[in-house]
């Protein structure tokens, strides 16, 4: 095991996204907590997001421009960090791959966060691996504990679930739709056959990250289960009527039929097949967290619970009741 040190001086890229902007907003808040505070974004992003990043300088994050697709041109902008946070989208995922080797080369070394946020990809020994969504994520896992357990890299894993925020509201599938009158459940009618979905609101993803970088040890080479509620599609709907003040109608798609869209959308090369294999991942209980331990740690190359540092985590992050986080997640 590394020595810990304090982790001061953070620098974020793909700060300027969905999950971006609020870990960075969390950031800002505590930013007396730090030496450094930084995001690394494109020349075309720094001109197309101008009033933010004036933002941003104002309340004293620095702002380095960068192509973050060519890591090593950054190898000297890192080395003055101790921590990279990446909330880079998906379509950026392999750029860690190449990144993580230039952070492995830097001492003392780096606590790197990938960009996770999402479901639960160890979930299941024998089908998480072979998810399509999954396979970005797998390999840059797979790299950064290579790299951990030479300890030349740490890392923190943030696992969320589905993000709250939209997962309430999924088009014409799930959650309150379009109409503003059905709830889509996807799966059962009974609810005693629905299984118990974890999500996590940005904001809660956002105190999560932040909490665990401010308890260093406690989260170091760790998966981190996080979560803003646990509950089964029925009690969500429930707990969206009584914040919206109405009964809602329910639309079932079962779990076959919507496995069937699934793979349509898949041999179709739909760009939305991923959303579709998500939300069949949620309904099928893959980010049921609450069967899981909240965290897990990397110890010679075996992942062990350990009960002690688990204690240590997120004691600054008060678990909110349901409809308090439906109210804030649906501007009810
Ligand atoms: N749990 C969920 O329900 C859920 C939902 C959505 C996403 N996620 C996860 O959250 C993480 C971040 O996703 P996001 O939706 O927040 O990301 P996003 O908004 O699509 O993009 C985040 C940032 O990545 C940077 N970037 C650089 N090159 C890029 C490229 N080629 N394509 C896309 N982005 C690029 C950009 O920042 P700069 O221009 O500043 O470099 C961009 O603002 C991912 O790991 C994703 O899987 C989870």
């Amino acid at each position: 095991m590394t020595q810990t040190q304090e982790l001061e001086k953070i620098v974020l890229i793909g700060a300027t996204g969905t999950i971006g902007k609020p870990i960075l907003a969390e950031f800002v808040a505590k930013i007396n907590r730090f030496k450094r505070l930084a995001v690394i974004t494109s020349q075309s992003t720094y001109e197309s997001k101008g009033k933010y990043i004036e933002e941003l300088k104002a309340a004293g994050v620095e702002i380095i421009i960068g192509d973050i697709s060519k890591p090593e041109s950054l190898k000297e902008t890192f080395a003055g960090f101790d921590t990279v946070v990446s909330a880079l989208g998906r379509a950026a995922l392999h750029v860690q791959l190449d990144l993580v080797d230039v952070l492995a080369t830097i001492t003392p070394s780096i606590r790197f966060y990938p960009s996770e946020y999402g479901t639960d990809i160890r979930y299941d020994p024998e089908t998480s691996p072979h998810e399509i969504p999954h396979q970005q994520k797998l390999k840059v896992r797979a790299k950064v504990e290579a790299l951990a357990s030479e300890g030349r890299i740490t890392f923190t894993y943030i696992v969320t679930g589905p993000f709250a925020d939209t997962f309430f509201r999924r088009g014409n599938l799930a959650g309150v739709l379009p109409d503003g009158n059905t709830y889509g459940i996807i799966g059962s009618s009974d609810p005693n056959l629905q299984a118990k979905i974890s999500g996590t609101t940005y904001s809660d993803t956002a105190r999560y990250v932040v909490s665990s970088v401010l308890t260093p040890e406690a989260s170091e080479n760790a998966t981190l289960r996080v979560s803003s509620f646990t509950a089964k599609p029925a009690n969500l709907q429930v707990a969206s009527e009584k914040v919206l003040g109405k009964k809602l109608e329910t639309q079932y798609v079962s779990l076959d039929e919507h496995r069937a869209t699934e793979k349509q959308k898949w041999e179709e090369k739909d760009p939305w097949a991923t959303g579709y294999t998500l939300l069949r991942l949620w309904y099928e209980g893959r980010s049921d967290f609450s069967r899981k331990p909240k965290a897990l740690y990397l110890v010679n190359g075996k992942e062990v619970e350990d009960k002690e540092k688990e204690s240590q985590l997120f004691r600054d992050v008060p678990q909110r009741p349901l409809e308090e986080v439906i109210t804030e997640i649906l501007g009810a």
